[in-house]
């Protein structure tokens, strides 16, 4: 279908926009300074010696940012427009969903060269979204349970005791490190399928997560 074809739609909502620049944002500083956390540089040596104090607290106020952040996320799925919408990030338990998936994976697989059209998030995408959230709470989780070792005792200490049952310290900073690798890999794949479909479906995809319009061959009430 040429393009004078297509039919604008607003797809993304301002809060779905904002929560993905800002985790962005919080994901790469937070990666920056988790390196520098875990390959320390100095070592205080003296009072002046302050540079991987200022390391942490860049990182613990980049975690409190993609927290409030993450969290309007999960709100959203349950208020907001139905691109947004929690039922997105379970494409598999439907048999419509199962069967786009496997088109979408055909494509990916070079098995079709027809690229099937989506106008909100293709359902392969939201299956992997929904392991990056999964991932997203574990940095959390085993982020704010190191973070509050700090004050044993303390409120966050007690919330999160339950942590301290399943983890040892050193087995969190494990978990810790290698989520931050596998979120890199998420990272690589996002990057190139949203350039490639881009490309391909002609909708203006990575402006989308700017303007939150995308252009697509099916008209949307
Ligand atoms: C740390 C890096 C990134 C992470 C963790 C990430 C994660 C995500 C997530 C979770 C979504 C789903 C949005 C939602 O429903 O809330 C999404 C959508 C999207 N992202 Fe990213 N993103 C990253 C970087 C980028 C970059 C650099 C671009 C632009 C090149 C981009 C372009 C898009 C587009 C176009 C969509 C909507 C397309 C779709 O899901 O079908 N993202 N991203
Ligand atoms: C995507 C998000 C995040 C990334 C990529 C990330 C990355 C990292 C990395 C690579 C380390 C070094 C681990 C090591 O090798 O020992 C680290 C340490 C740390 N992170 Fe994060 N982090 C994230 C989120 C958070 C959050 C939400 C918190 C909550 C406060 C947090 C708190 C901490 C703490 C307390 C440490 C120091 C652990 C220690 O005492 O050794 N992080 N982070």
């Amino acid at each position: 279908m040429s393009e004078s074809c297509k039919f604008k739609c607003y797809i993304w909502e301002l809060p779905v926009r904002w929560c993905h620049w800002v985790n962005v944002l919080s994901i790469v500083t937070l990666a920056v300074t988790g390196f520098f956390i875990g390959t320390p540089f100095s070592f205080g040596s003296s009072a002046s010696d302050f540079t991987m104090g200022w390391i942490r607290f860049v990182h613990f106020t980049a975690a409190y940012a993609f927290v409030v952040s993450v969290l309007s996320r999960i709100i959203w799925s349950f208020i907001g427009n139905k691109y947004a919408g929690w039922r997105e990030f379970l494409p598999f338990l439907t048999v419509s969903g199962r069967e786009k998936m496997v088109r979408m994976f055909r494509y990916y697989m070079f098995m079709d060269k027809e690229v099937p059209e989506t106008i909100g998030h293709n359902p392969l995408a939201t299956t992997a979204y929904l392991a990056l959230f999964l991932l997203y709470i574990l940095m959390i989780l085993t982020g704010f349970s190191l973070y509050a070792e700090h004050a044993p005792g303390g409120l966050m200490h007690r919330t999160l005791g339950f942590m301290y049952a399943l983890f040892s310290a050193q087995g969190m900073r494990l978990a810790h490190h290698i989520s931050m690798w596998l979120i890199f890999g998420f990272v690589i794949n996002h990057i190139y399928s949203a350039w490639l479909m881009d490309i391909k479906e002609r909708g203006s995809e990575i402006s989308s997560m700017f303007s939150g319009y995308k252009f697509t061959v099916k008209k949307e009430k």
